[in-house]
């Protein structure tokens, strides 16, 4: 089984269905994409995913448990780990505060070996520990809330748009960034992402999203090779 399998997953807002039964899965040690226009339902995939949505149809299997109904909090505590859109970093803590909190649900002692570990990986995080994360530079925002993200010890990463408002090169180093970390520790990611060609590019498998429903899925390199896909909905 999947580490994480959404089933005909349906959800939304009130009396207003966006989602509308999404099949989605993410192996152990891969990167799933979905890829969607504004207004296709990513961020509400992610929420569903997490128990922030009121009510979810479907289900939803984390490591062969069915999280359907569980509440945001056992969710992470069970190893998933959420970058919202817009980051979420605490603009009033400092970048070392931010990574602490992180790490707020831990017991163990690897706590500060951990913070100098993602420093390493993130060097201008560790230039700036004592900084407010707020008057950092977007780039810099989306890698402490990436970090902070990991600070948890996920078994899965959920990204909602990390190019978010970013400058093509600085958006091409979160990518280099994520691809890495997944090379390197093969954690496994859930990214949604409208630039399709650089979150394809660190992907194993990709998913299309067209106001709530998965028009197109496969292995990421067919996809990009797909000129049907590819003009129809990748925009390249
Ligand atoms: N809190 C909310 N209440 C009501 N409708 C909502 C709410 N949040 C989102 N929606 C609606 O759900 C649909 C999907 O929104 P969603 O935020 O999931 O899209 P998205 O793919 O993440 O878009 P974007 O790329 O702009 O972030 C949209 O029609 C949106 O208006
Ligand atoms: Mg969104």
């Amino acid at each position: 089984m999947s580490l994480l399998e959404l089933r005909e997953v349906t959800g939304g807002y009130g009396p207003i269905t966006v989602l509308h039964g999404l099949s989605i899965a993410v192996e152990e040690g891969e990167v799933g994409v979905v890829l969607g226009a504004n207004g296709a339902g990513k961020t509400t995939t992610l929420r569903a995913i997490c128990g922030m949505l009121g009510k979810v149809g479907g289900s939803v299997f984390f490591d062969d448990t069915d999280i359907t109904k569980a509440s945001t909090q056992s969710i992470a505590k069970a190893g998933i780990a959420h970058v919202p859109q817009g980051r979420g970093t605490f603009t009033d803590l400092t970048v070392e505060e931010n990574l602490r909190i992180g790490a707020i649900n831990r017991r163990d002692a690897g706590v500060a070996a951990d913070i100098d570990q993602w420093y390493s990986v993130f060097p201008r995080l560790a230039e700036r520990r004592k900084q407010m994360a707020g008057s950092m530079s977007g780039g810099e925002q989306q890698m402490l809330a990436i970090a902070r993200a990991l600070m948890s010890r996920p078994r899965l990463l959920l990204l909602d748009e990390p190019s978010l408002g970013l400058a093509p090169l600085i958006t091409r180093e979160v990518f280099e960034h994520l691809g890495a970390i997944n090379r390197e520790t093969g954690l496994a990611m859930l990214v949604v992402e409208q630039n399709a060609t650089i979150a394809l590019g660190i992907a194993h498998r990709g998913y299309v999203l067209e106001t709530g429903s998965i028009v197109a899925a496969g292995d990421a390199q067919t996809l990009v090779a797909d000129e049907g896909v590819r003009k129809a909905y990748l925009g390249f």
